[in-house]
């Protein structure tokens, strides 16, 4: 069934550019449709196309309280110059209390299972209130940033979450995606310019240098499981 969906999509979206894709999913699943930012180079890209347009997509961003001031700016900054909303989820308040009661401000250290736990509570458990009831989570994720994502398709089924997935830049390079943030002046985050490409929470993330895999710097410390849970690849 759900694969049955993914082929109509993408059969009936085959000729349309981006812009006209978003559109169309925007008609055929009326407010059903959000997109997930983290305000990554990717994710301007889309938000740029959105705001430009004045597409009916919920734009939304899971804020784990652990991000980078730079984030933060790049977030406040992006509001003010498309003047759209974004739509904020936050941790259960209960949950991080418990956590941090536990095991301290910094668990995710110790060990991949507390980091997952922390993954967890300010991510996952947010990004499941932020999808359910709709019908399409379009996300920023390319096949070049890392072997798992290689084998992504345009538009994918998403089993943990029960939603189809629209990945519009899957084929785009990283070159592409700088050069349109350049020429059409769309806000980036600050720590681009100092070694960052792909950035998470700010105790989870460090500058890669040139020749570094693009996902090195997150969760830099364990050598596999450079996933959160909100994607499976
Ligand atoms: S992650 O799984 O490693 O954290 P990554 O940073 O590559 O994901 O981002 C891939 C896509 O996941 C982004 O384009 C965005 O759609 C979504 N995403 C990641 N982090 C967040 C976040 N904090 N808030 C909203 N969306 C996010
Ligand atoms: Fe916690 Fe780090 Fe995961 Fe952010 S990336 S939710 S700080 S473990």
């Amino acid at each position: 069934m759900s694969i049955a969906i993914t082929n109509t999509l993408l059969e009936k979206t085959r000729s349309l550019s981006i812009e006209e894709t978003l559109t169309f999913l925007a008609d055929e699943f009326n407010d059903k449709v959000v997109f997930s930012t983290s305000f990554g180079q990717e994710d301007q890209v889309i938000t740029a196309l959105i705001g430009k347009n004045n597409l009916p997509i919920t734009i939304f961003t899971l804020d784990t309280g652990r991000l980078f001031q730079e984030t933060y700016d790049v977030f406040h900054k992006t509001l003010k110059k498309y003047q759209i909303d974004i739509k904020t989820y936050f941790p259960e308040t209960s949950a991080v209390e418990e956590l941090l009661n536990q095991k301290g401000p910094n668990s995710f250290y110790e060990s991949v299972e507390n980091r997952k736990e922390c993954c967890f509570i300010r991510k996952v458990a947010p990004l499941t209130k932020a999808l359910k009831g709709n019908s399409i989570w379009i996300t920023g994720l390319r096949a070049e940033q890392s072997e798992n994502r290689n084998d992504l398709d345009l538009f994918e089924y998403d089993e943990k979450f029960d939603i189809i997935k629209f990945n519009p830049l899957l084929k785009w390079t990283l070159e592409e995606v700088q050069k349109y943030l350049d020429d059409n002046n769309v806000p980036q985050n600050a720590l681009h310019k100092q070694g960052f490409i792909s950035i998470g929470c700010a105790p989870c993330t460090r500058a890669i240098v040139p020749g570094e895999d693009i996902r090195a710097g997150r969760w830099w410390w364990e050598s596999s499981h450079k996933e959160c849970g909100l994607h499976q690849k």
